[in-house]
Formats: structure tokens, sequence, C-alpha cells
């Protein structure tokens, strides 16, 4: 019996790895043409198989042999002249001494674990090794899970090669500076997969490290899977490729010890930390409320109690980061070049980058040097090389030393757990709390959540008091608390939606996702949610019944054209559907500002002086005078939130008149003024310069542009639009109460999705609170004092059969009613299709009454 078992595995793993290979070969360039008939061309590959695997096995030889012939030349060292500074620091590093046995462990294997505590030299020492080695036949790529390391990390190891930036160079999701001369190239993780999907084998690179894979994000561990594929089969190509796993924990079983993963396990490589001690103090009580207060206290009392060293303060999000460093500023004014007390540097404050900008919902952003966009998951490249440089900017203020006379204080979110370290830190104040985003699996109400953190991070950054000298971490919360930690963080998949990543996998050619070699496999659940989303999109095509128990729905041409669209299924469908009747331009720009979160200033936070408070109100009231100009009358004012989104995306763009609005001009003071956020908008400027792109690429004969003079939509074009999001949003359709079921008061106003039992309300501040429309579709449903639906845009009855004959009851009202669709005065009735949607895409034909 097992051995039948055994068998089937392997079997199964064969298929896996042709489907991989047959898609390493050919170029992966679906037009929109192609993939309209692709129903017509896939029947054509099935019949002539030989045909097409000649035709690509011709395009892509001549490469590989240039390819192979480059890689068979044996490997030379490759001198690099370092300054005798860089030397002497590099090799304190613990990374040093353990030179020799990593590239022993490369040279045998094609996959090693590199173990290290923060701070020991991997990141920017390995790839160092591997190019003196002469490894650099071919790129060596680093990935890394947040923007700001891969760019830190690229000028760093740059600086200390004394190599050129054309060299050593980065690339994230919206700048890069990669020439054709680069043979180091650090990227975030989201960079190389889209990397994979355009070049299965990733031809240019002769390494890969995975950086940071103790934290386990998603994009992380499904390279990880990928690449325990790609990596034999370059070899067995004679493409010899390396990989290597690099881990601030020793907690590596998930990669080594899964079968799935690699036959053989890779050897560890363990670089001893050269570690001082830290002196743990744990608070007595636990405060459950106010540990940014308790925060402010510790700091002030090491600053004015201890001797000499950095502070560095762990917070869990922006809103407190800043609260924080305002209090110290005021405690602690800093004049230059006064008294000899030691003192807090203030420009230091908030030098840090901080991690989960974007999903920071209570951000409260005004300085512009703030960033926000150090989210780690940026699977979309835009082609835009060098863009600001500002990530750039941000973190050499944090490796600059404090002015003399000032100490060091950093306040931080977990950001500078492992990804960065800062030097000079002898102090860590760690509030033992992280933000999380949260997701209901069945609902999709997402919610951010503070909750205690995992013991090994709490040990990580209680390990940033002992880089230099003994140091001393102060947790601000009880022994007995830190013991009910659990040990690890979880691994990310486990706890998100999945659908945009099943969808990338099965445009990879992945259609067993369930089979996929995840170090970690998201829940079953999870997997069957994302593919029924998937199928519901379009994405997807339902397989017979049989079929249907092993997961295996096959990508429809809809689906890779989705797929290649670098946003989130639901809002590649709108991409895809958006060209009729001239829509694009503005399924572009409601796409882009729907991905951005957070466009609008917080406004409601507690202000801090009577004054604040006084210009919060203003601002407030003219905001929701803006919204209102914004979202305008009749048909546009159906839009609701989302029309108020394209209004302010033109007005910024235009910068003069546009509707009723008469604008300035989107000045970070504009911005200001209107309750907007100017680093939101800049995104969004990028982002739809980016989709433009995209969406040109996948189907030139559009020829969409950014038009910065983009007029309001006219009404018919609204009606469009509405249709266009409505097919995209479909699932997060809702249904406002009937009077006559709303005797509960907990109804009143309320609306019914399918899937939830509570009401969802929509929110004061959105544009369509005092309308009310019957149907609506939201963005997202976020929890906060009550269910509120964001991104709410109005939906007419009629045009639910067409576009989501899914959630439609066709028949008599009588038999078998769906209770929360079908109106009390009977069924909807469908009109003949009209115009809409006769371009593009067809939609599922309905079957009407
Ligand atoms: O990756 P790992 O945490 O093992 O260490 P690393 O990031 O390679 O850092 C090694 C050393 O380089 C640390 O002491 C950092 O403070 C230092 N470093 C630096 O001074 N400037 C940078 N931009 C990056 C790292
Ligand atoms: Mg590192």
């Amino acid at each position: 019996d097992t051995s039948t078992d055994d068998e089937d595995e392997g079997d199964d793993d064969r298929e896996e790895n042709e489907a991989m290979e047959s898609r390493g070969r050919t170029e992966s360039k679906e037009t929109v043409s192609q993939c309209v008939d692709a129903e017509d061309k896939q029947e054509d590959k099935k019949e002539q198989p030989v045909a097409e695997e000649e035709v690509n096995e011709k395009n892509s030889t001549d490469e590989e042999k240039v390819q192979v012939k480059r890689e068979s030349q044996p490997a030379i060292f490759i001198p690099v002249h370092r300054s005798s500074e860089i030397q002497e620091a590099r090799l304190k590093l613990p990374v040093l001494a353990e030179e020799q046995v990593i590239m022993e462990a490369v040279k045998e294997n094609p996959a090693v674990v590199i173990c290290g505590e923060t701070g020991s030299g991997k990141t920017t020492q390995v790839p160092q090794f591997l190019y003196e080695a002469g490894y650099a036949s071919g790129i060596i790529g680093i990935t890394e899970p947040r923007r700001v390391a891969a760019v830190s990390m690229s000028q760093r190891v740059a600086k200390e090669m004394n190599l050129s930036t054309r060299v050593v160079s980065y690339q994230i999701r919206y700048e890069g500076n990669v020439t054709e001369d680069t043979k180091i190239k650090f990227m975030t993780d989201g960079v190389l997969l889209k990397e994979i999907q355009k070049d299965f084998l990733l031809q240019r690179y002769s390494v890969i490290i995975i950086d940071e894979a103790h934290e386990r994000s998603v994009y992380t561990d499904i390279l990880i899977g990928l690449l325990s594929r790609i990596v034999p089969l370059r070899n067995k190509r004679g493409m010899p490729m390396k990989l290597l796993v690099m881990s601030a924990t020793l907690r590596v079983e998930d990669f080594t010890e899964n079968q799935r993963l690699f036959r053989t396990p890779p050897p560890v490589v363990k670089v001893d930390a050269r570690q001082f001690p830290v002196t743990i103090h744990f608070n007595k009580r636990t405060p459950l409320e106010d540990y940014t207060g308790e925060a402010f206290h510790k700091t002030c009392k090491i600053h004015r109690m201890l001797p000499s060293g950095g502070i560095l303060v762990f917070l869990t999000g922006q809103a407190e980061v800043h609260s924080l460093c305002r209090r110290l500023r005021k405690a602690f004014p800093f004049r230059r070049g006064h008294s000899s007390l030691p003192r807090i540097d203030l420009d230091n404050y908030s030098a840090l980058p901080l991690d989960e900008g974007d999903e920071d919902r209570e951000a409260e952003v005004r300085e512009e040097e703030e960033d926000n966009d150090d989210e780690g998951s940026d699977l979309d490249l835009g082609d835009h090389p060098a863009n600001s440089g500002k990530i750039q900017k941000e973190i050499l203020r944090v490796f600059r030393s404090p002015p003399p006379g000032a100490r060091l204080c950093v306040v931080a979110t977990n950001v500078a757990e492992t990804s960065l370290t800062i030097p000079g830190i002898k102090y860590v104040v760690d509030c033992g709390r992280v933000k999380k985003r949260f997701y209901d699996r069945v609902t999709g109400v997402s919610s951010f959540k503070v909750t205690w953190t995992s013991q090994a991070s709490a040990n990580q950054r209680a390990g940033r008091a002992g880089r230099t000298e003994p140091g001393h971490c102060y947790r601000l919360y009880s022994s007995a608390v830190f013991g009910d930690f659990s040990l690890f963080s979880e691994a990310e998949i486990t706890r998100r939606p999945v659908e945009d990543l099943v969808l990338q996998m099965k445009d990879l050619n992945i259609e067993k996702v369930v089979n996929f070699p995840f170090p970690t496999s998201p829940s079953a659940e999870a997997l069957v949610a994302a593919e029924q989303l998937l199928v519901s999109l379009g994405a997807l095509k339902e397989p017979p019944q049989m079929e249907r128990a092993r997961l295996s729905c096959p990508i429809t041409p809809l689906g890779r054209a989705m797929a290649s669209f670098p946003v989130a299924p639901r809002y590649a469908k709108m991409l895809a559907l958006g060209k009729q009747q001239d829509c694009l331009p503005y399924t572009i720009a409601v796409v882009a500002a729907m991905t951005v979160r957070e466009i609008f200033e917080d406004l409601d936070r507690p202000a801090g002086s009577e004054d604040e408070s006084q210009k919060l109100t203003q601002r407030r009231a003219r905001l929701t005078q803006m919204k209102k100009l914004w979202a305008g009358q009749g048909a546009s004012l159906l839009l609701g939130d989302l029309m108020v989104l394209i209004e302010h995306v033109c007005a910024y763009v235009t910068a003069g008149a546009v509707g009723a609005c008469e604008f300035a001009g989107c000045t970070p003071k504009f911005c200001e003024e209107n309750g907007l956020r100017y680093k939101a908008m800049l995104e969004i400027r990028r982002l739809r310069a980016q989709l433009t792109n995209a969406v040109n690429a996948v189907c030139p004969e559009v020829g969409v542009f950014v038009d910065p003079k983009m007029t309001p939509p006219t009404e018919h074009q609204v009606v469009c639009l509405r249709q266009i999001i409505l097919a995209g949003l479909g699932d997060h359709l809702a249904r406002r109460v009937q009077a006559e079921d709303a005797l509960d008061p907990k109804w009143k106003n309320g609306y019914k999705t399918p899937l939830m039992d509570d009401p969802v309300f929509i929110h004061p501040n959105s544009a369509l609170f005092k309308t009310l429309p019957e149907f609506v579709v939201y963005q997202e449903i976020m929890e906060t004092t009550k269910m509120y639906m964001r991104g709410v845009s109005a939906v007419e009855a009629e045009w639910i059969p067409r576009l989501l004959p899914q959630y439609s009851h066709f028949g008599s009202p009588l038999e078998s009613p769906s209770p929360w669709f079908c109106s009390t005065t009977g069924t909807i009735r469908c009109h003949r299709p009209s115009t809409f949607f006769r371009v593009g895409w067809q939609l599922p034909a309905v079957e009407m009454e």
C-alpha cells in the first residue's frame, strides 16, 4: 500500500515539474487577442504538442547555449578592493568566520540554509562571498521582504565592495537602479516572483538568496516552494543554480524537513552570534491600555538615569510612534551646542521608515519625511526606474550617528526587529505587542488588531540591545505574560486570503495548488475559498464534478489577463472589463485609488491642543464639503465613494478646475487643506502609470494613456463604471434590510450580505450615507465601532442576475426563494442584455426567465 502511495506522489511531482518545464520554455506573453480566442488555442496545443515544443525549443536554445557556456567556465576568484576601514569592520562580523563552511556547503549542495542572529552579517556579507568565489557568472539575486531593506542593503554592499550601484543594484516596486552590468541584485520578494512569471528558469541568475526567511512572508514562502523545483530543473539542464535560504532563527524545520520541498534536506550552516549579554527587566505589572505612556516614562527614566548608549523603543504603529516622539520632544527639547547633559537626538526620532505603514489605519501622517510604503509584499513591478530616491534618504538618517551631546533614540515598529541593525543601541524598550491585519476567512472582513508578539520576536527585540556592548531590555509586561506568548509567529500565508497567490500560481500552470510544496500550506479551506472566488470572477473554469474534490480548476484566458495586472483579482477583473465605453482611464484611476490605503487623512484623531483641535474641525468641514462636490449629483452620486475617488484623482492630476471644484494643484499644502494624504496621492499617480503600462502590455490595441486632463465621466460612463465595479466586487454585494424585516433596532439602516449574519452599515463619511440605495457593493468591511462598508457604490437590481448569476435566483419566488436576495415584492426582472459588456470578455451567459 505504502509503496503505491509513494509512486503516486512521485507521479504528481513529475507532472508538476513537466508543466513548469514547458512553462519555462514558453515565453508567457498572452496578449488580449490571444486570450480572447485562447479557447481554440488551447485545443490547438492539445492537437499539436510536438510542433509547439519545437518552436519553443528553437526560440530558447540560442539563449540557453550562451548561458550554459558562460556557466561552465571555471569559477574564478574575483578580487574585491575594500578600504581598510571596511575590512576591519567586516572582520568583526561573526559570519566571516563561517565563510569557508558556507562556501563549501554551497559548492556541494544545490540548496543551503544559513542561520544567524540579526546583525551577524548575513545580508551584507554572503552575497560578497559568492561574488568573490566566482558565482557572479549570472546575477546573484537577494530577496528581502521589505523595500527598505532591499535599498539600504544594496547601498551598503556597493559601498563595502567599492563597486558602483550599476553593479550592486536594487529593484523594488517602483524604483531600481539595475543595469546590464548588475551582478548583485537586491529586490523585494514580489519582484522576483514577477520575474519567475516571465522566465520560469530565472536564466539570468546564477544564485538566489532568500533573506529573512524566518519572517515567513507569503511571497518568501512561495518563492522557496518554486525554487525547490526550479533549482533541480536548472541543474538537470546543465545550467547550475544555487539557492540559499537565510534565517535569523534556528527554526528552519519547515524548510529543511519538509519532504515535499527538498528530497534531500539542505544542510544548515549556523553562524554563532557574537552577542553581548542583555539583561532583561520585566515590568511587575502589565499595562493593558496605555503602553505608549509606559514606554514614555521608561524612556525618560533611562535617559535621565543611565549611562550613554542608544535607546530603541518598539511600538506597534505609526500613530503610536509619532505620539511618543512628540512627547519625548516636548520633554527633552534639543538645542544644538548647548549644555553638556546627554540629550535625545530629535533628528533621529522619526528617522526609521516605519513598517506596515500602508496598513496602518490610524496613521497620522503629516510630516513629509514619514514613509508610509514599506510594505514588503509588492508583487507589482512597474516600469519605473529610479523614481524618487526618497527611501534611500530616509535610511541614511537611521545609520547616521547622533550629534555630539545627544543620545540616539529611535522609536520604531517591528521593522527594526531583524531587517535593519541600527548601530549603537544599548537599551531596548519593548511594548511586547505587534499590530497585525486579521482576516475573517469566510466573510473577508479585515481588521487591524494589536496583539501580543511571540517569544521569538520579543527575544529578537531584546537582542538588539547587545550588539556592541552588554545591554538592557525593558519589557513593559510581566514575565508571566511573556510565558503566555506563543513561541513563534505563524507563517503569514496561514492567516490571509490567498486568491491572488492562487491566481498567480495558476498562471504559472501550477494547476493543483493543493499539491504545491508550500513550506507551510494555507488551509484547505482558504484554498477552496480562493478557487471559488476566482471561478466566480471568471478567472478559473469550474472543473467537471468528478475532479472538483482535487481542486484543479484550470485558468481561463480572462484569468491569464487578470494575472498580468499587478492588483488583486477583483481589481484585475475590473481592468479587464474596463475598456468598454472608453472607461479604461477611469477604471485605472479608481482601481489605483482603491488599492492605495488611507487616501484621506485621519481627521478624527484626538487633537493634542486647542489650536490643533480647531484646525481639525475646520479641515473636517472642508473635507465633507469637498466630498459632496466630488460625489456630484444624480448619476454620478450613485457611483458613490468611488466617484469621490475618481474626482479627487482627476483633480489631483489636472491641478486646475474639475467639475465644480476649483483646485490649486495637488501640492502638499493643497492635500493638507483638503484632508488628503499627499503621499497616498503620489502613490496613486505611480500606480496609474504602472497599471496603464500593464494594460497596454496585455492589450496593445487599446492604447490607453494616463491623461492628466481627464474630464469627469459622462452619465453613460458612470453607469458603465458602476457595472464594471459590480462585476469585480460581485461577492461584496449587500442589500438594505427592508423596513418590515428591520424590527430589531440593530438592523436599522443595516445591510445584509450573503455570508454574514450581522448587519453591515454605510459609514457616515460615505457619499451614500444619506442615499441608502437598496443594493450596494463595497470594497471591504472594516470593523471599528460597527461593521462598516468602505468604498460603497450603488447597484441597480436588474444588473445582478446579468452580472452575478451565481447570486441570483431565477424562477418563481414561491419555490425556494433565496431569502436574502429576492425582493419581497417578487423576483428581480431582467432586461435584455444592453449594449454594455458588448465588447471584451463575455460574461457568463445567463438563462433568464
Ligand atoms: O543580515 P544580518 O542581520 O545578519 O546582518 P547585516 O544586515 O549584514 O549587518 C551586518 C552589519 O552591518 C551590522 O552591524 C549593521 O549595523 C551594519 N550595517 C551598516 O552599518 N549599514 C547598513 N546600511 C547595513 C548594515
Ligand atoms: Mg539581514
